[in-house]
């Protein structure tokens, strides 16, 4: 793999990517790790500019990439949707077009998946999705360098999702995982399975990877054997008029000691994207407990989005 070729990409879903360059950014990441655990300063973003764009709210994606960004000497802008046209009176097009004279790069956080997309085919620079409903790729590379860290090699590893299957973290984990030849279960209720298509894809990555992806209402065959669970909140962001309905679907997909000890292996660590609300997907015992790596991953979102931005800048 020549890492020139990943100049100038963007990163709208790990589906446009290869193994091998995927491998390239996880690599990548954990050198940028290292850099910043001894005190390593660089200016690799001197004289660059980043426009941050957010139609729903964020923490560790936000804080990721201006910390990130500004540390190696770049220059990040918050754009949130009561600061700029975004789609109201202006086209997502003319922003793009505008957007891409001004800065080297663009962030993009907010519902459709068509508006990263049109932002990166007309800006003409570098645009990374920061999540929409459908995928939430900068979130998966943490979630996997997280892995790495405990496991080693994920290749022929098992994670195994709990809880909302059709949802923009899931899908992520999906996609990545078929890539990367780690095995990956979905448990969920039948109403929340992720649709056909993306299965159809993956399944068609894995005969390359090696990787089998399974999707069960059945919580104690879905665990069984898992290295790593994980869950997500029942209800994302945009879907808040759905709350009742979701927990009471949702409930028997607790994530509590009961589930972790049903995977039958000790070692066993739980992930969560985060924000969570404990009490309702996970319990507070579980986020809190020794299995938890909640806060390795939020860390690792710095590491692995300034990776994927000295990558593509
Ligand atoms: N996990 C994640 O994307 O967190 P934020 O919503 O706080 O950015
Ligand atoms: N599925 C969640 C992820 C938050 C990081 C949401 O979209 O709200």
């Amino acid at each position: 793999m020549n890492p020139s070729a990943l100049k100038g990409r963007s990163l709208l879903t790990w589906i446009d990517y290869t193994p091998e360059e995927i491998r390239y950014f996880l690599d990548l990441s954990k050198k940028v790790k290292e850099e910043a655990k001894k005190g390593v300063r660089k200016l690799r973003f001197r004289g660059k500019t980043i426009a941050l764009l957010f139609e729903k709210r964020s923490t560790r994606t936000r804080c990721a990439f201006e910390t990130s960004f500004g540390e190696e000497g770049g220059h990040p802008v918050f754009l949130s949707n009561q600061d700029i046209q975004l789609g109201a009176k202006e086209s997502i097009e003319d922003t793009a077009r505008v957007l891409g004279r001004m800065f080297s790069a663009i962030e993009f956080r907010g519902f459709k998946q068509e508006y990263v997309e049109i932002l990166a085919k007309y800006s003409g620079i570098p645009v990374y999705n920061g999540l929409t409903d459908m995928y939430h790729p900068t979130q998966a590379l943490a979630d996997v360098l997280t892995i790495e860290e405990n496991f080693g090699n994920c290749k022929g590893k098992r994670l195994c999702f709990v809880g909302d299957g059709r949802n923009n973290v899931a899908r992520s984990l999906m996609v990545i995982s078929a890539k990367l030849g780690m095995h990956f279960t979905i448990v969920s209720p039948k109403s929340l399975w992720p649709d056909d298509a993306l299965k159809k894809l993956c399944e068609g990555y894995t005969k390359e990877s090696g990787s089998i992806i399974s999707i069960t209402d059945d919580v104690d065959e879905g665990v069984q054997g898992a290295d790593a669970i994980y869950t997500d909140v029942w209800v994302s962001m945009g879907e808040e008029a759905l709350k009742a309905e979701r927990i009471a679907l949702l409930s028997p997909y607790q994530v509590n000691a009961e589930l972790m000890a049903k995977t039958g292996n000790p070692k066993c660590v739980f992930l969560h994207c985060l924000p969570a609300v404990k009490g309702e997907e996970v319990t507070y015992d579980v986020i809190e407990g020794e299995q938890s790596k909640v806060f390795d991953q939020a860390e690792n979102r710095k590491h692995t989005i300034k990776a994927i931005m000295l990558a593509t800048l």
